[in-house]
């Protein structure tokens, strides 16, 4: 177990929070993977430094929040509207978001983002500062400061400017694109030189960590070395540490009594049918309406098949207020109508979609009744939903389609039926393969996910990461 004091610092606290009264509040816990995976690290003396996802404008309000929070070790970062708006809904998802994800700038304005892009970037490095700004509050001495993803590039180079003693990490949650893509940023430069401020910089996977390094290189003009990125004499360690999730915690779950009556339920609900099972933020990189068409296709092609599988598609709504995310919801929606109108009968229809979130208890048992998992990221720094179907699979074995574009493909690719998203006739294969899998060759896939999954834990990733950092820091400390 860490002893030591962390401070954890992302853009979104494990809770967020909503408003109840003058002064009370009620606490929900946040959707997405960097919450899931910090919430899977056990026996760390960590504070959460970050933001409640609300507007607080009023003192009395701002006291209550910081009083709830505490309870739960999180310290909250208040911003206002007009920063949430240009930071948040701006920078970090219209910009950074997107080219990380190898999606370019939205079509349609992007000649207006153009325009904004400076008042959009001052207010990120602003958002940072008001971020350093409460973690110089609380730091003591000899803590450890890990800074996570995109919206927070800027901090390293804060903190350090405060304070050149402070342990400082950063790890990023998304893929880091290929240079080429990152020098097409206007604050391409600025942004990984802050970066470049940390004692230590991760990424998922070995790719990322190589396109980071060879930004620097050609963007920078620094040298790479297979540490990381020298400047002057002063090296920042750049590596991988790919993410897992608590894996027990999963099977524990499927074990308690009310878990186990819902798996009958849904059991029986769908008896006859196999499940196929998509759990995603409702987001452009996860190739929802591509994963659609191709079990469109699939139908199409099978007709044998379309009153024994049902698609059960969780889109989980997220960052509402920009527009290319409303324009997604739209689409899907508009793609799931019609497959349901060419495809259901009176009593049943081939695609269940979603727009909502899950609490654990009824995600596990879903995960544990499924067959076949789809997973069709266009680009993913990870994928923790694919990690999760895994180990709560280790009754009934099924089988997961991956997306090779997920960071997962590199771990879990020797047991999932890997495919490109783009090509809706390779998926539509793969669904019917999966679906017709024989079962030892199924026994044996799901064996080698499991084992993957169920020794590299969170845990061990926050060990590796933090037990690197003190490393790092004190190797430097012998250089100089
Ligand atoms: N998740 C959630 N609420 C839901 C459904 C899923 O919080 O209703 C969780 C899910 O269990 C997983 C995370 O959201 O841990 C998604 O992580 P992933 O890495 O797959 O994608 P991300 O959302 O981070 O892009
Ligand atoms: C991804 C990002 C996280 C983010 C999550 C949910 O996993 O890497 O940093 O918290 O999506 O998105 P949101 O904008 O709601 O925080």
């Amino acid at each position: 177990p860490m002893k030591q004091r962390l401070l954890v610092v992302a853009n979104r606290l494990p809770v967020s929070a909503v408003r109840r009264g003058e002064d009370s509040w009620s606490l929900d816990i946040s959707a997405g993977g960097l919450v899931s995976a910090l919430l899977g690290v056990r026996d760390v003396d960590a504070k959460w430094i970050g933001w409640a996802g609300v507007n607080v404008p009023d003192e009395v309000g701002q006291r209550a929040l910081t009083k709830a929070l505490a309870e739960k070790r999180c310290i909250p970062v208040f911003l206002d509207e007009e920063i949430v708006h240009q930071y948040y809904n701006g920078y970090c998802n219209n910009i950074l978001w997107p080219l990380f994800h190898y999606l370019g700038l939205p079509q349609e304005d992007r000649l207006a983002t153009t325009r904004s892009f400076q008042s959009q970037f001052d207010a990120y490095k602003r958002a940072n500062q008001m971020f350093a700004d409460v973690v110089n509050e609380h730091y003591e001495e000899g803590d450890v400061v890990w800074c996570h993803d995109y919206h927070l590039m800027f901090l390293p180079k804060c903190l350090k400017d405060f304070n050149g003693k402070m342990k400082v990490g950063w790890f990023l949650h998304t893929p880091f694109p290929s240079s080429e893509i990152h020098r097409t940023l206007p604050s391409r430069s600025e942004l990984l030189k802050s970066v470049l401020a940390a004692d230590l910089v991760g990424f998922h996977t070995y790719d990322y960590a190589r396109h980071f390094v060879s930004a620097c290189t050609r963007i920078l003009g620094l040298e790479g070395t297979p540490e990381g990125v020298e400047d002057q004499g002063k090296l920042t360690r750049v590596a991988a540490f790919p993410i897992g999730i608590d894996s027990d915690r999963f099977k524990r779950a499927l074990e308690l009594p009310a878990v186990k009556v819902h798996i009958n339920e849904l059991t029986q609900r769908f008896a006859g049918r196999k499940v196929m099972l998509g759990v995603d933020r409702l987001d452009m990189i996860k190739g929802i309406p591509q994963k659609i068409l191709a079990f469109e296709k699939f139908l199409e092609e099978n007709p044998e098949w379309r009153d024994k599988v049902v698609l059960l598609q969780i889109a989980v709504p997220t960052r509402t207020d920009v527009p290319e995310y409303q324009k997604l919801t739209s689409q899907v929606h508009e793609i799931v109508g019609r497959i349901n109108g060419r495809f259901g009968t009176l009593t049943a229809v081939p695609i269940h979609h979603l727009d909502r979130s899950l609490d654990f208890h009824a995600l596990c048992a879903l995960y544990a009744v499924t067959d076949v998992a789809l997973v069709t990221s266009l680009r993913d720094g990870m994928n923790l939903v694919s990690y999760e179907f895994v180990a709560c699979q280790g009754a009934k074995k099924g089988v997961l389609i991956l997306s090779e574009f997920a960071g997962a493909a590199q771990s879990l690719g020797a047991g999932a039926l890997l495919v490109n998203p783009w090509n809706v006739t390779e998926v539509a294969k793969s669904i019917g393969y999966a679906l017709n899998m024989p079962s030892d060759e199924r026994e044996k896939r799901h064996r080698h996910n499991y084992a993957h999954v169920t020794t590299h834990t969170a845990q061990d990733w926050a060990e590796t990461f933090v037990s690197e950092l003190n490393d790092t820091v004190v190797e430097a400390q012998l250089r100089t």
